[in-house]
């Protein structure tokens, strides 16, 4: 388990070989086992393989380019009707546990970040907005994230794990 975590690296070069729907399965079945509060899981996913709304979505924000080069793109959403508090977390949980089966199989990704925030300094809301419009996504659905998924053209270098003087034991 800790290999396949050490083995993912945000990807940002991919080749067109297409993902294997077998593949797929597995990397949505991971993403769909993640824990979410109460149980209720409000998160959805929309797979994109589409090369024209690829490239639409490319240009989503400048950190997004990527997304028109990488076979496919996922993008994770959630009903935050359904769980207004938590649909942030739980959808991280399944995004990451994504990320982290794509590696094992050999998949490149990278996590794009598109939820709006209130906040003066956050993004606005125009990002979601653009990502649901052109997808047909309902308006009560929130967007968190897209990922680009492929395999990786050229090496990318898995970081080193964080430092350890972020883990605090007893006390901080
Ligand atoms: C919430 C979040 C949003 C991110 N948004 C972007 C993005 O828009 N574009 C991008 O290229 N990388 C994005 N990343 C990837 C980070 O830049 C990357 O995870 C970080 O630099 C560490 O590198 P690593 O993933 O290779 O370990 C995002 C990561 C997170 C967790």
């Amino acid at each position: 388990m800790l290999d396949a975590i050490r083995k993912r690296c945000s990807v940002r070069q991919y080749s067109d070989e297409p993902v294997a729907e077998d593949d797929l399965e597995e990397i949505l079945a991971a993403a769909l086992s993640a824990p979410t509060a109460n149980n209720i899981r409000p998160w959805h996913i929309v797979v994109v393989t589409d090369a024209e709304k690829r490239a639409k979505l490319s240009k989503v924000h400048q950190w997004a380019g990527f997304c028109a080069q990488s076979p496919v793109v996922l993008v994770f959403c959630a009903d935050g009707r359904r769980q207004p508090h938590w649909w942030i977390e739980d959808t991280c949980a399944a995004l990451e546990n994504a990320l982290i089966q794509a590696a094992e199989l050999g998949y490149g990704t990278c996590w794009i970040g598109i939820r709006g925030s209130e906040a003066e300094e956050g993004p606005g809301f125009e990002r979601e907005e653009m990502v649901r419009d052109l997808l047909g996504i309902p308006e009560h659905i929130r967007v968190l994230a897209l990922v680009s998924l492929g395999r990786p053209q050229g090496d990318s270098t898995p970081k080193q794990p964080g430092p350890m003087d972020a883990i605090h034991r007893e006390s901080w």
